[in-house]
């Protein structure tokens, strides 16, 4: 295999919708949720190495490469773990990790770092997976990680997430994100649900999406999560009261949290409604768009 080094783009995905449908027997919860790829990435170098181990580093925000760990509960070994058991190949890699996407924040940074570790491996190793094998390795690794083994801009996601039916929104959508310095763990976010009556349908989010309707798109967010996030981080709950007011429009929550957006029309309103979110000091604040 040729020593290459090349560089992989690992985006950060934003839930639009999110509905919990039931607790199931194996502990996790059965989902269908609108996930969306950003243009917000994460970037991992990968190259070859003559050594037969699979090393990382990482670099990027230094606040938040200080807290990603190295060890084996790390994705991106875990993924490469994974791929070298199913390939049987021991090649020796060197990944360097440029993190910039904030952890426990709903964006699932570090399943999207799975999943591009995954499918950098294969494109490096001249693809010995077929797609439907590299999936089957990302639902043993997790529940977000097939989103982007799909490689989509846009998903209905069921199951416990891992079932991805991708479909392509008609526009660029543009959102501001913005969280406040605590993150949300996503077990005691799910830990924390109540049982619910009523169930809200992702129709109308998909229906936005694939009109490009801004409009429709704004008044359809939505996340169950919302609340036992809440309950758990009273300062994400204020953030996304002051991002309505602020935005004088709906804000939602990501995944679970702790991570809040609003929808905007295009770049200059996203532009304007940044400059009213940063009003609000949260810890982190940016536009991002569909990608
Ligand atoms: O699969 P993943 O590692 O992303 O899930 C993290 C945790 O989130 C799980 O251990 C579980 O507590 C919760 N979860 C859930 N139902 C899902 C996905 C995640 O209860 N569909």
């Amino acid at each position: 295999m040729p020593n290459t080094a090349q560089i992989f783009s690992s985006p950060a995905k934003l839930n639009l919708f999110l509905e919990v449908k039931g607790r199931r027997d194996d502990g996790f919860h059965e989902l269908e949720t609108v996930m969306v790829r950003t243009n917000f990435c994460d970037q991992i170098q990968v190259s070859v190495d003559s050594h037969s181990d699979v090393r990382l580093t990482v670099t990027g925000d230094p606040e938040l490469a200080v807290r990603v760990p190295t060890d084996e509960s790390n994705l991106i070994l875990r993924a490469a773990t994974a791929f070298r058991n199913a390939t049987g190949l021991d090649t020796g890699w060197d990944i360097q990790l440029a993190k910039l996407i904030p952890m426990e924040a709903g964006l699932a940074g570090g399943s999207s770092n799975a999943a591009t570790i995954l499918l950098a491996l294969n494109q490096l190793a001249s693809r010995p997976l077929m797609k439907n094998q590299l999936h089957e390795l990302a639902a043993s690794l997790g529940s977000d990680i097939n989103f982007f083994v799909e490689d989509c801009e846009a998903a209905v996601c069921t199951g416990r997430g891992e079932q991805v039916a991708s479909f392509s929104p008609a526009a660029t959508f543009y959102f501001v994100v913005a969280r406040p310095a605590a993150g949300n763990a996503t077990p005691a976010v799910f830990g924390q649900l109540q049982p619910m009556s009523d169930r809200v349908s992702s129709e109308n989010v998909v229906a936005a999406l694939k009109a490009g309707s801004f409009g429709q798109l704004e008044n359809s967010i939505f996340n169950r999560l919302t609340e036992p996030a809440s309950q758990l981080n009273a300062e994400m709950a204020d953030l996304l009261l002051q991002m309505e007011s602020v935005c004088g429009r709906p804000a939602a929550m990501s995944g679970s949290g702790s991570t809040c957006f609003v929808c905007c029309k295009n770049q200059a309103d996203a532009d304007a409604m940044l400059c009213k979110v940063q009003v609000l000091n949260p810890a982190f604040a940016m536009v991002v768009r569909t990608a």
